[in-house]
């Protein structure tokens, strides 16, 4: 019958426990137990044997046996709680912020002057119950200038010194967003209410008022019985919520061939020292019937008024650029103004 010495139980509990107090991190620790506590152990092994032992014997160094599991489970848990709050305070420490340091300054972005004044526009006519219409900007000279009632020999023609797409039959770069309107009238019967934001081109040469590439507001209202009178009431409407409440309009007779009778568009305003007067903003009108003939709608019943607002003149008024190339230049310490 085999035995057990007591003094191997003993050195084993001394060599467990000095290991346990050694390992100085929780990897080193759980190969600690493996060694000393696993299926492989020698505490294992040892108390496998305890059936051979005859029952005297046996009941001791059993309860020797796990008397130093016990300590040994104990010492492992109180080392293992010990290195996990080092573990963690090293893991704080290291992950620590300080709050005091002063942040780094982001400059969020947001949308260019012309990009908010245009939603500002939208958003004055979407308010109104417009709904918005886009069209094309290399378009179709029949949309840019026939169906407008500009004719090929009209001055008209020449003086918007058209951009024409070369290799293309009769396409140009739109000179104004008035194409939005016929292509709309000839697509939706009425009651229609629309405006047309978007890019328009012309071979102007640039200086501080003028710009090859810039942008409008097309508005176009066809329904029965629509007046002149619904026309300025819309107008100073708009005026007043784009440049405030106590804002004026002034209507000054003008041409253009797809109105009749046309008008220059004005608004009031008061500068600084008493200083005041009237800023032309737009070109608006009564449909001209051939017009609305022209576009399949029947003129004896229906009537209509339309505008054109020039999106960069507008920005320019409001927030005082005085030159038209800020609005393109991509200038960072402009752009941050707005
Ligand atoms: N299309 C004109 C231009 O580009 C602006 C304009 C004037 C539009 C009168 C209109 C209008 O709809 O009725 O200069």
């Amino acid at each position: 019958m085999s035995e057990i010495d007591v003094s191997e139980i003993d050195a084993l509990q001394t060599e467990a426990l000095a290991a346990v107090a050694a390992a100085d991190d929780l990897d080193d620790l759980e190969q600690v137990r493996v060694r000393f506590a696993g299926k492989r152990s020698q505490l294992n092994t040892l108390q496998k044997g305890l059936r051979d032992l005859d029952p005297d014997e046996r009941r001791t160094r059993g309860q020797q046996l796990n008397a130093l599991r016990q300590a040994l489970e104990a010492a492992l848990g109180d080392r293992r709680a010990q290195l996990a709050e080092v573990a963690l305070a090293t893991r704080l420490e290291a992950e620590r912020l300080d709050l005091t340091l002063p942040p780094r300054r982001l400059r969020p972005g947001r949308p260019h002057l012309l990009t908010q004044v245009e939603q500002e526009i939208i958003d004055v006519f979407v308010g109104m119950g417009y709904r918005v219409a886009e069209g094309p900007e290399a378009e179709a000279g029949a949309f840019n200038f026939d169906l407008l009632n500009i004719e090929a020999d009209h001055p008209a023609r020449q003086e918007m010194d058209t951009i024409y797409v070369e290799g293309f039959d009769d396409v140009v770069l739109r000179t104004h967003t008035s194409p939005v309107q016929a292509r709309v009238m000839t697509t939706t019967p009425p009651p229609i209410a629309v405006i047309c934001p978007g890019r328009t081109y012309r071979a102007d040469a640039v200086d501080a008022t003028h710009s090859p590439v810039f942008s409008q507001v097309e508005g176009l209202v066809v329904a029965e019985g629509i007046t002149m009178g619904d026309l300025r009431g819309t107008l100073l409407a708009f005026s007043r919520r784009l440049f405030g409440h106590e804002r004026e309009i002034r209507l000054r007779p003008s041409f253009f061939p797809f109105t009749e009778p046309s008008a220059e568009v004005d608004v009031s305003f008061e500068g600084a020292g008493g200083n005041h007067g009237w800023l032309e903003i737009l070109g608006a009108g009564m449909v001209d019937p051939n017009v609305l003939t022209a576009c399949g709608i029947d003129a004896e019943r229906y009537t209509g008024f339309a505008f054109g607002i020039g999106i960069e003149r507008v920005a320019m008024l409001r927030h005082g650029v005085a030159d038209i190339r800020d609005l393109f230049e991509a200038d960072a310490r402009f752009l941050r103004r707005f």
